[in-house]
């Protein structure tokens, strides 16, 4: 258990600083109890980020804010970095630890709304619906024929999930309704799970389809790269809704030009909002916005967790949703 800065009984005022506009109903919860300043723009620059920092006892943030020891060392009064996501590597955790500022995440409540999104990208590439889309809007579809625009069936074939996590396990509940197998790539957290595993280099081998649910931890990265695509199977279809950086996108780009697999479809990029330009002149990779938790309901359950982690902490309570 780290030992969380303690702020002082006698308070008259929280200051919250508040890097994007969250949903009304739940900005006026926290405005009740604290005073916020919110960040009118768009994306924080980090420099702002460190300037606004200044004076404030919790910070409410996305992940694209980089919150580093610098933007902690700002604010001596800094007791909490909520984050409003599950992933929490735009976060220095190490940093916040020595200093004794809580770090909370919002697990939980966005696992449906992110594993039917990794639903909708798999019949999305395995069916071809956003490629389907631009031939009927760019006049290129001239009728109906019996070869035209053809995909791959999900029933019967093999579902490779990297992660067995909430997500992970989330999307493969709803595997046997489309009549998929499902293994798990083997991790301590598989093995807690009682899922059926393969070491990964197995698993990449017999998939269809590989769907990736970690987080980007340092040994996470480039998880997957030229040598690995180069393992996958000619017709397997690649789903990423995790964090982009797991994949090497410049290989992955290479391999499906190469048609060293068949397919991907990506939420997620190394480098936000930027995508390698190969990608983007590809027709066999559906590409969106990072968009896997976006719902009315998930985004403002988000926001109402990450604001009930800073009213806990600012309470002197324990957070709700501490990163592990
Ligand atoms: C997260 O929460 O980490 C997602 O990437 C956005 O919902």
């Amino acid at each position: 258990m780290q030992s969380l800065r303690v702020l002082p009984i006698a308070r008259t005022l929280t200051n919250v600083l508040l890097t994007r506009r969250i949903p009304s109903s739940v900005l006026t919860k926290l405005e009740s109890q604290c005073q916020v300043d919110l960040y009118p723009g768009g994306a924080i620059p980090h420099s702002e980020l460190v300037l606004r920092i200044a004076g404030k006892q919790a910070l409410l943030c996305l992940l694209t804010d980089r919150v580093d020891a610098e933007v902690m060392d700002a604010s001596p009064s800094l007791a909490i970095i909520a984050n409003i996501a599950v992933g929490y590597d735009n976060i220095d955790v190490a940093a916040a630890r020595q200093r004794g500022i809580a770090v909370t995440n919002t697990p939980d409540v966005l696992t449906e709304a992110t594993a039917e999104f990794t639903w909708a990208l798999i019949l999305g590439i395995a069916r071809r619906v956003a490629e389907a889309d631009r031939a009927v809007r760019s006049g290129a579809w001239t009728g109906w024929a019996l070869d035209y625009m053809l995909g791959t069936e999900l029933r019967g074939k093999q579902l490779g999930i990297i992660g067995a996590g909430r997500i992970g396990r989330a999307v493969a509940a709803k595997a046997p309704a489309f009549g998929m197998r499902v293994v798990f790539s083997q991790h301590p957290s598989a093995a807690a799970a009682g899922v059926d595993t393969l070491p990964l280099d197995q698993l990449l081998v017999t998939s269809d389809v590989i769907t990736i649910h970690a987080p980007l931890t340092a040994g996470m990265r480039h998880l997957l790269d030229k040598r690995t695509f180069a393992r996958m199977k000619r017709s397997a279809l690649l789903v990423n809704t995790a964090r982009g950086a797991i994949i090497d996108e410049a290989g992955l780009a290479w391999a499906l030009q190469e048609r060293l697999i068949a397919g991907a479809a990506l939420d997620v990029y190394e480098d936000e909002p930027r995508v390698h330009p190969d990608l983007v002149t590809l027709d066999n990779v559906l590409l969106a916005p990072h968009i896997g938790s976006a719902t009315r309901e998930t985004r403002t359950a988000m926001a109402d967790l990450a604001v009930r982690n800073v009213l806990a902490v600012l309470g002197g309570s324990e957070p709700l949703t501490p990163v592990p």
